[in-house]
């Protein structure tokens, strides 16, 4: 038997299009658009009778009467034009079920061919405050990261920190526009340090003179000014400090810390390499490669700017051989926002001209804006731009109304409720960007995003948290999980529901799209609640059924704290909801 009902479906239908010498490509089920006629149709019939010249009924029936031989079918009927409508039998179902259940991934398959991928999400600049702009990349690319590994993929996640540009040498020249030089700089704490930047970036914005000297002090500081790097270093450090608290928060992982000032050897030899085989050229003064005039015009990638200065697009350059040579990476999947689209474009077509990254995938992810209810990006009540921290602390506030206050509850102390505040605050934020499909933005939703009930996910953290209850009882009741029976409907939807785990995480997989777990998990949530309602456990008419759904409420909860894990989202055993 194979694991999985839908393989094994779809196994049974190749091997009679085999036997009626139909054509096997077409031989595979989907959930049925006809819940009331049955759980799976084929519509292979269809396609072939297109390409044949049949009459897609007459082929229908053929494959119809062949699968009659098998024992899994409660009903099978040719419908339409030619739709093979399948209702499985209740035990079919069941051994499915409960095979799954003794299996340590689920019943969840792997890819076939495992291969390196390298993730480039987060993208944090050092001395820049972390904000709502930074939240998606982080969520969406650690959920990605998650179901990558999970399916068997190598995965190497890299933050990426943008430490090499402009804005390195703007804030350097702020400060010593302020303090005359350096000196103090070992001082400055992140607070002091963002807010330099803040003051760079108007500066730079009114004066000529303070952007021309912004962009030689980067220039110096690539080139090795030891008293420009003394001080660089320092902003460095301080600021992954505060950004790796900001990720840690959020839950969201990097393997590697790697920064555009890392790439910048390998830059060198990408600006000989382009010289070598007559890519560039000089243009008032830049070094720059121009690319192909499609039907839409590309401006050229500037390699070296007229300073001398590298920029972003030769870093990205640079750090793809990198991840090619050093990581051994075939794929590299990179998540930004919309704005940098025009910059992968380039940035690709570069890599490919230059041949450093053969048979390596690139693929740029682009997502959608988080907005406020005006449809605009997210603000604070005052306008202003919300910072990641600030956003985690209104989530905790909201989450803290629904808890009981310390003291309140027996043997949860102070810590223990905060801790339970954070894990429920931050799967509401994560979970409310993973719904929405990655390239739709969203509006944050400020009142019901933290909510126990709804689409949210503390409704999926709850239902958890509720069955873990319903186990504790069952287990002080002495009774144990055992063989699935399904009798009710509840029961029977609740099953089929729990089999297309694999599926959908394969889709996630395939459309690197994690709001497929999110709807999932959703629905199962739901489906689950319907039959605790309408079967009850410990009041069974018998202990054989009461077996059976505990081991049903088992798996549903092992599935739920699964899907929650591929989110990058905690489960927390109890909620205490108040
Ligand atoms: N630091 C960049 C920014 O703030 C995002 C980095 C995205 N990744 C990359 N490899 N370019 O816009």
């Amino acid at each position: 038997m194979n694991l999985l009902l839908e393989n094994e479906l779809n196994e049974t239908l190749s091997k009679v299009f085999k036997k009626l010498g139909l054509d096997e490509k077409f031989a595979f089920v989907k959930i049925s658009d006809r819940p009331d006629l049955s759980d799976f149709q084929c519509n292979g019939a269809l396609a072939l009778a297109k390409i044949e010249h049949k009459n897609p009924r007459e082929i229908a029936s053929a494959i119809a009467q062949e699968l009659e031989q098998y024992d899994f079918a409660e009903n099978i009927t040719v419908d339409g034009p030619g739709f093979i409508n399948i209702k499985l039998k209740n035990n079919f179902i069941a051994e499915h079920i409960d095979a799954i259940s003794k299996d340590r991934r689920l019943g969840c398959g792997k890819v076939e061919n495992p291969h390196k991928v390298v993730l480039d999400y987060g993208g944090p600049n050092v001395a820049k405050e972390m904000h709502v702009g930074h939240l998606r990349s982080g969520v969406i690319g650690e959920a990605i990261s998650r179901i990558e590994r999970f399916v068997g993929n190598d995965v190497i996640s890299d933050v990426h920190l943008g430490d090499w540009g402009t804005p390195m040498g703007m804030i350097l020249g702020e400060i010593i526009f302020k303090d005359k030089d350096l000196s103090k700089v070992p001082f400055y704490n992140i607070t002091q340090i963002t807010d330099f930047y803040k003051r760079a970036n108007i500066r730079c914005k009114e004066n000529e003179e303070a952007r021309k000297a912004a962009s030689k002090i980067t220039a110096e500081l690539q080139d090795g000014n030891l008293e420009y790097k003394k001080a660089w270093l320092h902003l460095r450090s301080e600021s992954v400090d505060a950004i790796k608290y900001n990720y840690q928060q959020l839950d969201v992982n990097f393997d590697l810390w790697w920064g555009e000032s890392d790439a910048h050897k390998t830059c060198g030899e990408i600006v000989k390499i382009a010289r070598q085989q007559g890519l560039s050229e000089i243009d008032e003064g830049a070094e720059i490669i121009r690319l192909e005039q499609t039907n839409k015009p590309k401006p050229p990638v500037i390699l070296v700017k007229s300073d001398g200065g590298f920029g972003y697009q030769l870093t990205d350059i640079a750090t793809v051989k990198m991840r090619v040579e050093q990581l051994g990476a075939q794929e590299i999947v990179y998540f930004t926002d919309s704005r940098q689209t025009l910059h992968f474009e380039q940035i690709f077509e570069v890599v490919k001209k230059l041949g450093i990254a053969q048979n390596v995938e690139l693929k740029h992810i682009v997502f959608g804006t988080v907005n406020g209810a005006d449809g605009k990006p997210f603000k604070t009540r005052d306008g202003g731009v919300m910072t990641l921290e600030a956003l985690i602390e209104m989530s905790k506030s909201k989450v803290r109304e629904s808890l009981p206050k310390p003291g309140e509850v027996k043997g949860y102390d102070r810590a223990e409720i905060e801790k339970l505040v954070s894990q429920i605050a931050v799967a509401a934020i994560k979970f409310q960007d993973l719904k929405n499909s990655i390239a739709s933005g969203y509006v944050f939703d400020l009142e019901d995003f933290a909510k126990f009930e709804g689409k949210t996910g503390p409704y999926i953290q709850y239902a958890i948290a509720r069955i873990n209850s319903v186990l504790r009882k069952a287990a002080e009741n002495g009774l144990k999980a055992d063989k699935i029976v399904l009798c009710s409907d509840e029961e029977r939807n609740l099953a089929l529901k729990l089999s297309q785990l694999n599926s959908v995480i394969m889709r996630a997989h395939n459309e690197k799209e994690p709001s497929f777990i999110a709807d999932y998990a959703y629905t199962l949530a739901q489906c689950f609640s319907t039959f605790y309602n309408a079967c009850p456990i410990m009041n069974a008419k018998s202990r054989e059924l009461a077996a059976s759904r505990l081991r049903l409420s088992k798996l549903t909860r092992d599935v739920l704290i699964m899907l929650l894990n591929l989110l990058g989202i905690e489960a927390p055993e109890v909620m205490l909801k108040a």
